[in-house]
């Protein structure tokens, strides 16, 4: 037992038979989550991710190396392991032609929940998940953002301590995103682990408390959001600069700081690359003011998960994920 981590993954390889050799899909996973985080699960397609959830859900045998969930070791104790877990997967697991009422008793049934306590865990996930609108339809009647409340209420019938959720927003607009992304936050807020896989960025940006990135079959970067994006390159302070003041501005900043990292330019702007733009930016307009060099306008801002995801996947998110 390894209680104190909701995940943890040492060494882990899954190899498939392919047509002409075998697909190494995992080569050699490691991950612990601690408890009660939400964890953001990134890769273009094809890097591993839903092989690492099928394998943390026991849906899915791997050769080597180990996988604790919930303290438990997926390998000798995939009972014991669902029992603690939700999973959602892409498509949802929702019967269309049931009402998502039955949907859910159903459900709280297959989890071994008596006829009453079903319906208690029932009343409280619709009002969780804000379904008693809709509770009593057929689900193929549903909206996108409705269907993905009921897939997760239905997962969270047996009050699991960890949810899994394969890319839970794809296709939504962007309201009903919104709304999923503060019932996420309220399952976190009452102690549960969230393993959240995703092809957005900012999606991950704004709900992890930490993330990975997968790509070909191993972790290629590990952290938070915020420290991932450090490691890249600070802060980017732009300044609208005309041209004609470029060269004077490069050898100021060149000659008389030390923690400008990297300076660019391009038509009227400089970009300055420094660790900390909030304590240096006085300084930088100091200089500039005693330099006499005019700007027009100036602007802020950080590396966003992108940067790091192109820095260590070399590619883009999206251009992986059309592949
Ligand atoms: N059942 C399978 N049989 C053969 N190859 C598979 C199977 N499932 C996944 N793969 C391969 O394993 C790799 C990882 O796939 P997957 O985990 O689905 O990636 P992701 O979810 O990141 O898109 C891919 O090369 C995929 O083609
Ligand atoms: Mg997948």
């Amino acid at each position: 037992m390894k209680p104190d981590s909701a995940v943890i993954l040492s060494n882990v390889y899954k190899t498939f038979p392919g047509s002409k050799k075998p697909v190494e899909a995992l080569r050699g996973v490691d991950l612990e989550i601690p408890n009660g985080e939400i964890f953001g699960f990134l890769g273009p397609n094809g890097a591993g991710k839903t092989t690492t959830l099928r394998i943390l859900t026991t849906l899915l045998p791997f050769e080597k190396g180990e996988a604790f969930v919930a303290g438990i070791d997926v390998k000798k104790n995939p009972q014991t392991v669902r029992k603690c877990i939700g999973y959602v997967s892409q498509k949802g697991g929702a019967d269309l032609h049931a009402t998502g009422w039955e949907n859910l008793i159903l459900q709280g049934r297959l989890y071994n929940l008596g006829k009453h306590d079903s319906q208690m865990q029932a009343k409280a996930v619709v009002d969780a998940f804000s379904l008693s609108e809709c509770i009593h339809r057929l689900v193929e009647t549903y909206s996108g953002g409705q269907r993905r409340r009921l897939d997760i209420a239905l997962a969270m019938m047996h009050q699991p301590k960890i949810l899994f959720l394969d890319e839970p927003t794809t296709g939504l607009d962007p309201q009903s995103r919104d709304n999923l992304w503060s019932k996420i936050i309220e399952l976190k807020q009452k102690g549960i682990t969230i393993f959240l896989t995703s092809h957005y960025l900012d999606e991950v940006d704004a709900l992890a408390d930490s993330l990975a990135i997968m790509d070909h079959g191993k972790i290629v970067a590990l952290g938070t959001p915020s420290a991932l994006k450090k490691q890249i390159s600070g802060d980017i302070i732009t300044l609208g600069v005309e041209k004609n003041f470029h060269d004077h501005a490069i050898s100021l900043f060149g000659s008389e700081t030390s923690f400008i990292r990297q300076i660019t330019t391009e038509e009227q702007e400089l970009r300055l690359y420094v660790d900390k733009g909030a304590s240096v930016l006085p300084q930088i307009l100091r200089l500039l003011d005693q330099a006499n060099i005019q700007f027009e306008t100036i602007q802020m801002s950080i590396p966003s998960l992108n940067d790091v995801f192109l820095q260590k996947t070399g590619r883009f998110l999206r251009e992986g994920a059309s592949e």
